[in-house]
């Protein structure tokens, strides 16, 4: 098991050597005739026969939107975890280090908003919001967390987006400007991961058993509503498709269902590790696509 206190000094040293990794992008960068905006296996609608329907030009179209709808979602979550981070500080002592990094780790996240925001327009796109009934229901369920639910969703976002950013920043097919945003974002985010699962095995080990029990259902249930949302028809309407259809599509694609299980093995086996899935919540896992 490891110290949160010396993790959280580890982490804080490494923030301090690279304030402002986003300062380095090349907003300038050109985009490049029919490049993608994320890599084409990505697509929602990858494979399906909508896809095999589409030109090539309405697939990259469709890859913009897409991508952001990511950076949008990027940017609601990132709103969220600044809340539960702000929850988690007050009341901690200010000088120790676990709280400085946790208030580093807002600066950061405000500046990852920062950035999307500045890549959705640079693509041209609109942003994605969430609904509002989704933004009401996390402000409700929030305050409930309490430190296991707060660790637990802070890992769920930032490791469900981590493999398609990974794999997006070391695509030669997709535009240089969104790989060194996806760059950037995956750095900086293994931070947060490391500190999300030093807090979290910390949490779980010194709550109440009942309190454990709430919390892995509703964390379940946040995963749910998380994944739910990840694709708005929006998309699919905007690029002139009928949004019931092509999300009715996306949903049931195998390939893009493969690739969502993928991108949540990390998280949950570690939440499975530390006793926040059990055969219990399976179902939940399951539903929101992140388990087969
Ligand atoms: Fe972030
Ligand atoms: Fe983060």
């Amino acid at each position: 098991m490891h110290d949160p206190q010396v993790v959280a000094e580890r982490l804080l040293k490494t923030s301090a050597e690279h304030p402002d990794a986003d300062a380095h992008i090349d907003w300038e960068t050109p985009f490049e005739e029919g490049a993608w905006f994320m890599p084409p296996e990505w697509v929602s609608l990858y494979g399906t026969p909508l896809w095999r329907g589409m030109d090539e030009a309405s697939r990259v179209e469709l890859s913009r939107h897409e991508m952001a709808a990511l950076a949008s979602g990027g940017i609601w979550t990132e709103l969220c975890l600044m809340q539960m981070l702000g929850r988690y500080m007050a009341g901690r002592d200010l000088t120790d280090s676990r709280t400085r990094y946790a208030l580093t780790e807002v600066g950061e996240e405000a500046r990852h908003s920062l950035m999307f925001a500045r890549l959705i327009s640079a693509m041209g796109c609109r942003a994605y919001p969430p609904p509002r009934r989704v933004n009401h229901l996390f402000s409700l369920t929030s305050v409930v967390y309490g430190q296991v639910g707060t660790f637990a969703v802070t890992l769920l976002s930032e490791e469900v987006n981590d493999l398609v950013q990974r794999e997006g920043m070391n695509d030669e097919r997709v535009h240089p400007l969104v790989r060194q945003v996806c760059r950037v974002h995956v750095v900086e985010e293994a931070r947060h991961v490391g500190f999300a699962r030093t807090e979290l095995a910390h949490a779980v080990r010194t709550a109440s058993p009942a309190n454990v029990r709430i919390q892995r259902e509703l964390v379940g249930m946040t995963a749910c509503a998380f994944m739910a949302h990840r694709m708005p028809a929006a998309v699919y309407r905007a690029v002139g498709l009928d949004p019931a259809t092509a999300r009715r599509q996306a949903l049931a694609n195998p390939h893009h269902r493969a690739l969502l299980q993928r991108s949540g093995r990390k998280a949950v086996a570690f939440l499975t590790e530390v006793g926040l899935i059990g055969p219990g919540q399976r179902h939940w896992w399951r539903r929101a696509g992140l388990m087969p």
